[in-house]
């Protein structure tokens, strides 16, 4: 622009300027700012385009909740033993041999829940087939009972609390009791038993919450709405014969009960 002033007067003007109060430099042609192009707005958190969530650690099914549904939906043991075996949560699964579900008469009035199989029963697949269930089949004899038997009445139907062998017997630990136990509970109520017999600690402590064999064995229980005996278990019997006659004395409070005598 040529204004024909020289450099110390536009700088006098501006200064005079500056003292009336100018605080901003305009141009010579006025400015139409609305036919600008209008700068472009914030962008709201609401209109950004939405990105993916940040991804979740893929949710762990829960072994004791997946128990409780597939026992559930099974409508009779035929079902329940299939649904047993192929719950994939229980660790012991892998290294155990065979799922060992039931023996006995799944009608009889007498329903005996173990702990779980050892060898034997791993390698055979049933419950109570190696020292402690000859025994056990012995102390059923003794009373006029047996797994075989042709009558209900005189019948037993035997489970265990796992259906897999724990690696060298150790005892069944609470997270395996617990994903077991819906399976349990279900077995208990498709076979209906009039009673329900507890061998040893691991069923006490699973279906009474009570362990201490010793102070519980002998006086009933009640067990899912049916009287339960709590008993020693035939290998703490193999282990200490010495307790042969109170496990006497609870297979004759059975029996009593059974025929409407105790
Ligand atoms: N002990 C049990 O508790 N169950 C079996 O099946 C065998 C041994």
């Amino acid at each position: 622009m040529e204004t024909g002033i020289d450099h110390r007067a536009a700088r006098a003007l501006l200064e005079w300027q500056m003292e009336l109060g100018a605080d901003e430099a305009i141009l010579d042609a006025p400015v139409d700012r609305y036919s600008l192009d209008p700068a472009p707005a914030p962008v709201s958190a609401a209109a950004r385009p939405a990105s993916p969530p940040p991804a979740l650690p893929e949710a762990k099914a829960d072994p004791v909740t997946e128990a409780r549904s597939a026992a559930a939906a099974a409508p009779d043991l035929a079902a329940l033993a299939d649904a047993q075996a192929a719950f994939e949560h229980c660790e012991l699964k892998r290294g155990a041999r065979n799922f060992v579900f039931a023996d006995g008469d799944p009608a009889a009035r007498v329903m005996i829940i173990g702990e779980a199989p050892g060898r034997e029963e791993d390698i055979e697949g049933r419950p109570f087939v190696g020292r402690a269930g000859q025994l056990l089949d012995k102390m059923l004899t003794a009373i006029g009972m047996s797994r075989t038997a042709p009558d209900h009445d005189r019948a037993v139907y035997i489970a265990n609390i796992l259906p897999w062998r724990p690696p060298s017997n150790r005892t069944p630990d609470a997270a395996e009791i617990a994903m077991m136990l819906p399976f349990v509970e279900r077995h208990v109520a498709l076979a209906n038993p009039d009673i329900v017999v507890l061998m040893g600690n691991t069923p006490c402590q699973a279906l009474l919450g009570q362990t201490g064999i010793t102070r519980l064995r002998g006086r009933w229980a009640e067990v899912l709405g049916r009287p339960a005996l709590p008993t020693f278990h035939p290998a703490y019997l193999l282990r200490t014969p010495s307790a042969k006659r109170e496990a006497w004395a609870d297979l004759l409070t059975l029996k009593a009960r059974l025929e409407g005598k105790g």
